[in-house]
């Protein structure tokens, strides 16, 4: 069922849980926000875990929840613990702004937690609030410092253990000056600071220049710390990672835009309104919700989600015309 015409297995799955988000970051929306569904056509408890046993049964064995923000779903603990004792689970993730995270992350942590991305675009907080809209730089740090407290970390490049990366994504004219500060902060702490190109999704005016390409990024990183050391990339993974010699934590770059990685593919994505969504990059969508309401079966949701997956190409249609495509804004995605 999750094994596409390229032949790539799908066993990771990205669930997102709410559309509500309590950062407004540039990159991703409009000052405004969006629309947000209707709460009623948004996935219930019952319903995700419906969705992830018969992903699980179909070989997925590694869940990240997202949002918008993840923790604003209350039930977010409690899926986490679910979703963990699945059979055949081998980690639970989610992706979260860190606004709020330290509130719930020690809980999180005993339901079953193992993998942690925590978004943070800049050290400056000033720029924090030019970047997200909103107040909230101290709290975001704090969480970092609370994930190494309990016990997240880097890792070998692996999944195994609880795994912290701290995700910035690099606007150029914004943050792209701060990229050798992120460097630097893993000489001592045991982080895995990812750099993001930005992508292009509706509502986020993307523009090329606005882009801060892979290459320029390794350039200025080698220009302040010399050579770096490549890391095992994990299959499916899709950043380059790297070490500073000698520095406890690792970099690594996330290359959407100038170095796909659709190949390598292994993710599929359930929306908060229970659309599945087989590419990043697609607006190619099949609402499992509906079909859940309507009264299908198991095997009904198999055969949707199999041609779902049957449809999904073989890379996305590159850079610019990725930017004049018709996609959802990136909070309604996810990641
Ligand atoms: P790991 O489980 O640690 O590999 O996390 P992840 O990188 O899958 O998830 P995260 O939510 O931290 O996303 C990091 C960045 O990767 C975000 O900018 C995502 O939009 C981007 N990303 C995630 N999945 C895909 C994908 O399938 N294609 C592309 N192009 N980018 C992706
Ligand atoms: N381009 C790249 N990454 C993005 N993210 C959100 N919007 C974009 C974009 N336009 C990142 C967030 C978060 C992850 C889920 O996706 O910063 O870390
Ligand atoms: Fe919220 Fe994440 Fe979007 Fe920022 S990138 S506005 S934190 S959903």
């Amino acid at each position: 069922m999750l094994t596409d015409t390229f032949g790539r297995m799908h066993t990771y799955l990205r669930i997102s849980l709410t559309e509500r988000c309590n950062l407004r970051c540039l990159y991703c929306m409009p000052e405004e926000g969006v629309d947000l569904t209707p709460g009623r056509q948004l996935l219930s408890t019952e319903e995700v875990m419906r969705v992830a046993r018969l992903f699980v049964a179909g070989g997925v064995d590694k869940i990240r929840l997202t949002g918008g923000e993840p923790t604003l779903r209350p039930d977010l603990v409690e899926l986490t613990g679910q979703l963990s004792q699945l059979p055949g689970m081998r980690a639970v993730g989610i992706t979260s702004n860190g606004l709020t995270l330290g509130r719930k992350l020690a809980a999180l942590k005993d339901a079953g937690l193992s993998l942690l991305n925590i978004s943070l675009d800049t050290l400056q907080p000033e720029r924090f609030v030019q970047m997200t809209r909103r107040q909230g730089h101290d709290r975001v740090l704090a969480s970092i410092q609370q994930a190494v407290a309990l016990g997240y970390d880097p890792g070998a490049c692996t999944i195994a253990g609880r795994l912290l990366k701290v995700n910035v994504v690099v606007m150029r004219g914004v943050n792209e000056d701060e990229v050798p500060a992120f460097v630097e902060l893993t000489r001592g702490a045991p982080i895995n600071v990812r750099f993001i190109e930005y992508m292009p999704f509706d509502g986020n005016v993307w523009s090329e220049p606005k882009l801060a390409p892979y290459g320029d990024m390794l350039a200025a990183v080698q220009a302040r710390f010399g050579e770096l050391e490549r890391c095992d990339d994990p299959r499916g993974e899709v950043a380059k990672n790297f070490r500073v010699p000698g520095f406890r934590g690792t970099v690594s770059f996330i290359t959407s835009m100038t170095k796909a990685f659709c190949s390598d593919c292994n993710r599929l994505r359930v929306m908060a309104d229970g659309n599945l969504k087989v590419c990043l990059f697609g607006a190619n969508e099949v609402s499992l919700r509906e079909a859940m309401r309507e009264g299908a079966t198991d095997d009904d949701l198999r055969a949707i989600v199999s041609a779902a997956v049957d449809r999904k190409r073989a890379a996305h249609a590159g850079m610019f015309e990725l930017a004049g495509a018709k996609n959802r804004a990136m909070v309604k995605i996810g990641g």
